[in-house]
């Protein structure tokens, strides 16, 4: 009988590392991390002064191209983007496939999938043209998809993009217009909106990405790709969770409730987390946190909302910061914390949070897509795994067991 678990031995090197916690999947000159620091560059860019002086648009082609465009680019980069933000009309018809109830990234993971079916052209994964063409398609759709998930979930009509906004302006109007009203894009709700989309960009091998490019690896269509990296996504240990933290900001409620909720994350017992903190490389400050904490007061301050959620945030991030349990085992503050503060403010339900982080993510999963492709040494990812099932025994007809 052979003892398949003394293979590996007797094969050399194998290493084993659940949940990928120190190794390399790729190499990538897109993003940089150091998590003991919290640092975060894009293409050598650190992600706050992208956050205060960047566009969301200037930051995709960043990220797509390597090099900051001029004046020139940048206008031109937009209205290619702009020029395809239109959906094929049919597709409105598998939105009304939907249960009205449907979550919208169930919504999201369904069309954008579905795309697929629609641009057979650009699914030509070895044409460097169409790769690029698929991005921006990608770039450009998602908004629209997003505004129409959420207009299905509310029963509203879908509204049409206006190129004549930006891409942010556009996408606001598409989710809040009604007939009855026409939204008017606020400057600070669209810069706002703009730096929450630009903190999500792109963050290098999480776990939506690494999926998109495991799906990518095998020569799978961009569409099909993108449509993975959004299931990965709507888990709540990675983008389900600004709606997490929310709900949790909701369910605490009051202040004088947080050391209770405290507890409940230190006790090994109960399976609650604080959502919105702990992350997988940052064992300091997420610097996205930072700059979202900033947002997020400006917008409330603008909107002239007072949602005690925000002081139940302020405090609680506080609270932790100062807490044993939370400093030992490195625990700050995430990307997700504020986001979801802001999001209710300018009037997203919930359940849209992961949606918008999809939207923005996009730019990032194509980027890294496109980047797996063009290089030659890229290979199918087929990780191994330590077998610990029986070793080999004899098979017994049914009526003998
Ligand atoms: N609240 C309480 N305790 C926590 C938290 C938290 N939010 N996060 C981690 N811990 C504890 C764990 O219980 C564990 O304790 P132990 O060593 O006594 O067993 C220790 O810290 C390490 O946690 P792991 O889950 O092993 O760390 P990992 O790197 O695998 O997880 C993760 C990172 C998933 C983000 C985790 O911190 C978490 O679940 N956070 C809450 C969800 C969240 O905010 N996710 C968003 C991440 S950012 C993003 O996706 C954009």
């Amino acid at each position: 009988v052979i003892d398949i678990r003394k293979l590996y031995a007797d094969t050399g090197m194998f290493t084993y590392d659940p949940g990928f916690t120190s190794t390399a999947s790729c190499d990538s000159g897109l993003t940089y991390i150091d998590g003991d620091e919290g640092i975060l560059l894009h293409r050598g860019y650190p992600i706050d002064q992208l956050a205060e002086q960047s566009s969301f648009m200037e930051v995709a082609y960043l990220l797509l191209n390597g090099e900051l465009p001029d004046r020139e680019t940048l206008d031109t980069f937009k209205t290619t983007i702009t020029r395809h933000t239109m959906v094929h009309e049919q597709l409105s018809t598998f939105y009304r496939g939907f249960r009205r109830d449907a979550h919208p990234m169930a919504i999201m993971c369904g069309v954008v999938g579905a795309l697929s079916a629609f641009y057979h052209d650009s699914t030509d994964i070895n044409d460097p043209v169409q790769r690029r063409i698929a991005s921006h398609r990608l770039i450009a759709k998602m908004p629209t998809l997003a505004a129409m998930a959420y207009k299905y979930s509310s029963g509203q009509p879908f509204v049409y993009p206006r190129n004549d906004l930006s891409y942010t302006g556009n996408f606001l109007r598409m989710t809040f217009s009604v007939p009855a009203e026409e939204y008017v894009v606020d400057p600070v709700i669209e810069d706002a909106m703009d730096k929450i989309f630009i903190l999500h960009a792109d963050h290098e091998q999480n776990a939506s990405t690494s999926t998109v490019r495991l799906a990518g690896s095998s020569g799978a269509n961009p569409f099909a790709c993108i449509a993975a990296g959004i299931a990965c996504l709507w888990g709540p240990a990675h983008g389900g969770a600004n709606e997490a933290a929310l709900n949790m900001l909701r369910e605490i409620g009051t202040v004088d409730k947080i050391p209770e909720y405290i507890a409940r994350a230190k006790d090994k017992n109960d399976p609650f987390r604080l959502m919105g903190f702990g992350h997988r490389v940052y064992k300091n400050y997420d610097p996205r946190a930072t700059v979202m904490q900033k947002t997020a007061k400006d917008v409330l301050e603008k909107l002239g909302v007072k949602d005690p959620i925000f002081d139940v945030a302020k405090e609680l991030e506080q609270i932790a910061l100062h807490d044993p349990y939370f400093i030992e085992k490195k625990l700050y503050p995430n990307v997700d914390f504020y986001s979801g503060v802001i999001l209710s403010a300018i009037g997203f339900p919930t359940d849209m949070f992961t949606v918008l982080f999809a939207l923005a993510r996009t730019v990032g999963w194509v980027a890294q897509w496109n980047e797996m492709i063009s290089d030659p040494a890229q290979k199918i990812g087929r990780p191994r795994q330590l077998y610990t099932g029986p070793t080999q025994r004899d098979y017994v007809p049914v009526d003998k067991r």
